[in-house]
């Protein structure tokens, strides 16, 4: 052996058959050497003994990951499901084993195999792109109808001389040395590459997770199923062959009168005559007014001032029992100064709220207020009725009771 050469990795031994390589291996075995191994062209049955392998800690690795998926899978279903955002559903118990089985037993297996596949690479210290063994041409053979054993020269007992020496007792063949490789042991450069692009490109799906965390989108950025958001319609000056006229923009049916269309006159519209709020309902006031007028009242009124118009509605009450530090309770409309307004006021403090409370124009139309405003004149008389208001004639009649 020149002094140039590479250092020695290992001594092969080349067999013809299987009962050769295995008493190879039992002799080999028996000198007690550790590092060595057997190649052949297929499984030979027993070589694991023949050779004193211990048993692989494989089923171990898959068992501690199957387990750890088990935990891991129970534990993170209770958290989210019970603890952090507890799943309320018809008094049902938040955690439960039976339901939480399908993911349970679906993450044991995925961590089980992750624990086999990965973990079998990891004790066969894989991947390896090339082996010292390969430039030994003779040793391709180990694929067809060859059988080898190496031992390796970093085993404590190898010696080349003595170990050639038993190898060569069982063996046809001469024994050879193997030294190791000239070629370079890291990747190629393209291989490098091209995992360096992966995993950059494994990087995006959380840079996206964190896009779509801190960026604020009004619709959708990928939307599959459009559901109702885009529907076939329209634009208001397009054409539209369904017509005789092709306008899809249709003018308004004749006769048609828009929504408060006749109420011009502005006594009317604000409730104002000029300067001063008016102190007479501009529309005709009938049993009609005054029906749907209670009704209106009933309907956006009686919430906060009450059914009689006390500021005693469900709201105010809900507000003094909280004790609410804001509140400002809505005042009873029998208050001598809400009763002196005009109705012209009155009007204006629906339409356009005053001080605390809401407006009301936009829910409830112009004929209407005036309907709330007549019902709120009737209100406040019923309750600072005289005897001056009951009708002459039944005057009599009440005298007798
Ligand atoms: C959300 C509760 C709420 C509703 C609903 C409500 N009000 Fe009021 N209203 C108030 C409050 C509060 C005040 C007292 C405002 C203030 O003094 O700051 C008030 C005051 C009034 C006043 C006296 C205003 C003045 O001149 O001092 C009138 C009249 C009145 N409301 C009529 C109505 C009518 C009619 C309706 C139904 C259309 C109505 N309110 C609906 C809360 C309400």
């Amino acid at each position: 052996m020149a002094e140039s050469q590479p250092a020695l990795q290992s001594l092969v031994a080349e067999f013809d058959d299987v009962d050769s390589v295995s008493a190879a291996a039992r002799a080999v075995r028996d000198a007690g050497f550790q590092h060595f191994d057997v190649y052949s062209p297929f499984p030979i049955h027993g070589i694991e003994r023949s050779m004193g392998l211990r048993a692989t800690r494989l089923p171990w690795i898959v068992l501690g990951m199957g387990l750890t998926g088990t935990t891991l899978a129970l534990f993170f279903q209770w958290w989210a499901n019970a603890h952090d955002y507890p799943f309320k559903i018809s008094a049902k118990p938040l955690f439960g084993i039976p339901a939480n089985i399908p993911i349970t037993f679906e993450f044991t297996v995925l961590l089980a195999a992750f624990g086999a596949f990965f973990g079998m690479l990891v004790l066969n210290r894989l991947p390896e792109h090339h082996n010292e063994l390969f430039d030994n041409p003779r040793f391709r053979r180990a694929t067809d109808d060859g059988f080898f054993l190496a031992v390796e020269a970093r085993d404590a007992r190898f010696d080349t001389r003595r170990t050639r020496e038993l190898l060569q007792s069982f063996s046809k063949h001469p024994v050879v040395e193997c030294h190791a490789s000239t070629e370079s042991r890291a990747f190629p450069i393209w291989v490098r590459a091209a995992l360096a692009g992966a995993g950059a490109l494994a990087l995006l799906p959380f840079a996206g997770i964190v896009n779509a965390r801190f960026r604020d989108a009004t619709s959708p950025a990928f939307h599959l199923i459009k559901d109702m958001d885009s529907q076939p319609r329209y634009r208001a000056q397009a054409a539209n062959p369904y017509f005789a006229d092709g306008r899809a923009q249709r003018p308004d049916v004749a006769g048609a009168v828009a929504f408060d269309h006749f109420l011009t006159d502005p006594k009317t519209l604000t409730g104002r005559d000029g300067e001063n709020f008016c102190g007479t309902i501009p529309l005709p006031v009938s049993d009609q007014t005054m029906l749907r007028g209670q009704q209106r009242f009933a309907v956006y009124c009686t919430p906060c001032h009450g059914q009689a118009g006390y500021g005693d509605g469900l709201v105010a009450q809900r507000a003094a029992n909280l004790q609410e530090p804001n509140w400002v309770p809505p005042a009873s409309l029998h208050d001598p100064v809400v009763r002196a307004r005009a109705v012209g006021q009155i009007f204006d403090t629906i339409r356009n709220g005053v001080r605390t409370m809401p407006a009301y124009g936009r829910q409830i139309g112009i004929e209407d207020s005036w309907a709330i405003v007549a019902y709120v004149r009737a209100l406040q008389r019923s309750q600072n009725a005289t005897v001056e208001d009951v009708p002459p004639a039944e005057r009599a009649s009440l005298g007798t009771r």
